[in-house]
């Protein structure tokens, strides 16, 4: 297995499509490392990049120590998984896996037990002679894996595979994924655009947008120190709510977003002592944002009204406005509240994150 190394990578479609700018990224040999973000973020380009089957503008990649810009895709020792599985349709399962092998003259033998084995950790040995049309997604899904994992390679490149899979499945797969990691201890990158697969599945996510790493961390790290608003809003669902105010001095510092008022504590001195009357965001996760039960008057609450209601059986889900925000709260299944029905909410301010107004990055 190989570690993967990415050193100010670029790359430019033409002058005017900058896909990936400045990515550096280190993936240690067999870590599971996700690449996840919104469509045409550059996710792909960069897997191809890696797979050598797209050109670097600029930057450079290494597989297990060695730099790779002059190597060809076959000969970079490593196996990729598409969306579209991209399975030969005349051919059967076990061909399919079989196919890359036999190109390189491999003896049969151990073709059929590499194809016998992979079979076996996938759960596919009765369809091996079955030929893709009559198979379903998930299966040929699998068979798409299977022909990977029998070419034993330093790293497995995924791009998006489950998603034309129905969302059960898609769970199902994912865990099987998972388990495929840690039974060959292989170095995996896998892209997605979906922040539940991505969270579930690294050891480490790297979050890009338009074409550059926001930022790269274990998932829980990423939930509880995103680095930027960006960051914040897109992983989590539902998403981090954000109050959009100014920071004023009145005598303590308090934050102010119209109708809104919450006085902040002194330890905030420090930190937000450059803030004052700048735009500061309010970032509020859906679990941090409670319901003020009557009577409980006081500061740092959030008159809202209730617009839409989501009962998830184990929680409800509640969406609110107040002013000019959108608010969403994940509240006890044990209460309904009504379309239209007037609420207060509150937050633990110690829960809440903080974001500079104009930079958007967080403020600790
Ligand atoms: N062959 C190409 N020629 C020109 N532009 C391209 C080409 N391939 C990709 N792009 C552009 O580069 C950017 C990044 O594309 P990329 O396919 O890497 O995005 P992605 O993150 O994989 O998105 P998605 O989630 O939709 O698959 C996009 O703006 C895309 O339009
Ligand atoms: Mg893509």
């Amino acid at each position: 297995m190989a570690s993967v190394t990415l050193r100010n990578v670029c790359k430019n479609y033409d002058k005017d499509v900058h896909a990936v700018q400045d990515v550096n990224l280190e993936v240690a040999d067999r870590e599971f490392v996700v690449l996840v973000g919104p469509s045409g973020c550059g996710k792909s380009t960069t897997l191809r990049m890696i797979a050598g089957l797209e050109e670097l503008t600029s930057g450079e990649i290494s597989i297990g120590g060695q730099a790779v810009s002059h190597v060809p895709p076959k000969d970079r020792d490593i196996a990729m998984v598409f969306q579209n599985y991209a399975l030969y349709p005349h051919m059967t399962a076990r061909e399919n896996m079989a196919f890359g092998l036999k190109l390189r003259k491999m003896p049969k033998e151990e073709i059929e037990r590499r194809v016998r084995d992979a079979a076996d950790i996938l759960s596919i040995a009765p369809l091996l002679d079955r030929r893709p049309g009559a198979m379903s997604g998930g299966e040929r899904q699998r068979v798409a894996v299977g022909r990977a994992i029998v070419r034993k390679p330093k790293v497995f490149l995924f791009d998006e595979p489950l998603s034309n899979l129905d969302a059960k499945l898609r769970v199902q797969m994912r865990v099987e994924i998972k388990r495929l990691h840690t039974r060959l201890e292989a170095t995996m990158i896998y892209v997605t655009h979906d922040q539940v697969e991505a969270m579930t599945l690294g050891d480490r996510i790297a979050v890009m947008k338009d074409g550059r790493i926001q930022q790269v961390d274990a998932p829980m790290d990423l939930y509880h120190r995103p680095a930027n608003r960006f960051v914040a809003g897109f992983i989590g669902s539902p998403a981090m709510n954000f109050l959009e105010g100014r920071l004023v001095r009145d005598p303590g510092l308090v934050f102010q977003d119209g109708a809104v008022r919450f006085p902040l504590p002194e330890s905030y001195e420090r930190s937000l002592a450059n803030f004052v009357d700048k735009p500061l965001i309010l970032g509020i996760r859906p679990e941090s944002l409670s319901e003020v039960g009557p009577g409980e008057a006081g500061d740092g609450q959030i008159p809202a009204t209730v617009e839409v209601v989501e009962p998830m059986g184990s929680e409800v889900l509640l969406y609110a406005t107040t002013g000019r925000s959108q608010l969403v709260s994940r509240m006890p299944a044990d209460r309904m509240p009504a379309i239209g029905e007037r609420v207060r909410l509150s937050f633990d301010l110690s829960r809440a994150h903080l974001f500079d107004g104009v930079s958007e990055m967080a403020i600790r």
